[in-house]
């Protein structure tokens, strides 16, 4: 479980640039033609979790790992968000960046994304945020079908011209779910790596992250963590130059997982809480994955406490789901001492007291 305290300041400014708080109906398979109506409704929800999201995940890789002496030796940070929406994720790590004084750094970065009024919205909301943080940052927003006919391996590739060079961090929140929820049965969340892999700098990071529905689909499972862990099972296996930092597990055991043949599966629950934590505003669970080259992987890894034998992957309604020396096991009870698989606690940790804030 994860906690986040937000200023209750940034609810009203969603509110007053439009944003309405509403759960969307599971009805919604798609975002993608979402009129201003909807995508009032996604801003005023779905866009300020994966802001806080991000913001949580950079916050503890930049306090407990050298990427943060990465990214200040580097005169830019050039960022990709695929299927960006309002880009609540960029927004995140920017407030991230802030925390930890990554705030005079020249700042890139290339959205994609077929909705022109989650487009409207970002533009918006972007002239906001940088009137209060000003950072050096320019962006460019495309507007692109990625899955015209039902044909991600195929559009995927109109990214080439749109896009050059490569990226430091390349971030993609919530999109593949769509893609299966409208029918397309190809290996959507592996498609999307392969591509990503040819845009990201050596030292570079890609932040892969979905919600932890079932969709309809003809694979063998519908629960979407199991089918983004057997994708990434089949890609990490076929490009060896890769591996995830996060889930930890997954990074330990990557050659010696003995659960890539069952339904094995991580999530991670968060708790947005307005000003203090008696003040519960929302709450949801994501699936995630950093993957980067090993060798930046073995560079990072270096800041993790020792690694552990046992790390909690997923609370479920059967129990918690532990890896266990790279076996997924399910128990009633979870001891207090097995750490997250999701949450780096580093050796030179200096964000000690764990607390998760900010103001907007
Ligand atoms: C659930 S929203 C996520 C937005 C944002 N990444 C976030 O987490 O807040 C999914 C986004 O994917 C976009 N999308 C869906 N299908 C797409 C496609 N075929 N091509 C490009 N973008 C697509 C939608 O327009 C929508 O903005």
């Amino acid at each position: 479980m994860n906690n986040i305290i937000i200023n209750g300041k940034i609810i009203d400014r969603i509110n007053s640039l439009g944003g309405v708080y509403r759960q969307m109906s599971k009805e919604i398979k798609t975002f993608k033609n979402s009129n201003l109506e909807n995508v009032s409704y996604y801003f005023g929800t779905y866009f300020l979790r994966s802001k806080c999201h991000s913001y949580s995940v950079f916050s503890n890789i930049l306090s407990t790992t050298s990427y943060l002496n990465i990214l200040k030796n580097k005169e830019s940070i050039r960022i990709l968000d695929i299927g960006s929406g309002i880009g609540g994720e960029f927004f995140g790590l920017l407030n991230s960046f802030e925390k930890y004084g990554l705030k005079s750094k020249k700042i890139y970065v290339d959205l994609i994304d077929a909705n022109e009024n989650m487009a409207k919205k970002f533009y918006e909301y972007f002239r906001y945020f940088n009137n209060e943080h000003n950072f050096k940052c320019q962006y460019n927003y495309f507007i692109c079908d990625l899955n015209e006919k039902n044909s991600f391996s195929k559009d995927i590739k109109k990214m080439e011209s749109l896009i050059n060079g490569k990226y430091d961090i390349i971030l993609s929140f919530n999109f593949i779910n769509e893609l299966y929820r409208v029918g397309n049965d190809e290996q959507n969340y592996k498609i999307l790596l392969e591509e990503c892999i040819n845009y990201l700098k050596d030292d570079g990071l890609i932040f892969l992250s979905d919600v932890c529905d079932k969709v309809v689909s003809r694979n063998e499972s519908n629960f979407l963590p199991i089918i983004m862990n057997r994708e990434l099972n089949e890609f990490f296996n076929e490009n060896k130059k890769f591996s995830p930092l996060l889930p930890i597990p997954c990074m330990l055991y990557l050659e010696s997982c003995k659960s890539k043949t069952v339904d094995c599966f991580s999530q991670e629950n968060y708790f947005i809480f307005k000003n203090c934590l008696e003040d519960l505003y929302d709450n949801f669970k994501v699936n995630f994955k950093i993957i980067a080259k090993k060798d930046l992987v073995s560079l990072l890894k270096v800041y993790f406490i020792s690694p552990m034998r046992e790390y909690y992957t997923a609370i479920t309604s059967r129990g918690y789901n532990v890896c266990y020396n790279g076996e997924v096991k399910t128990y009633k009870n979870l001891l207090n001492n097995i750490p997250k698989a999701f949450k780096i606690r580093g050796v030179n940790e200096s964000d000690k007291m764990g607390k998760n804030s900010f103001k907007d």
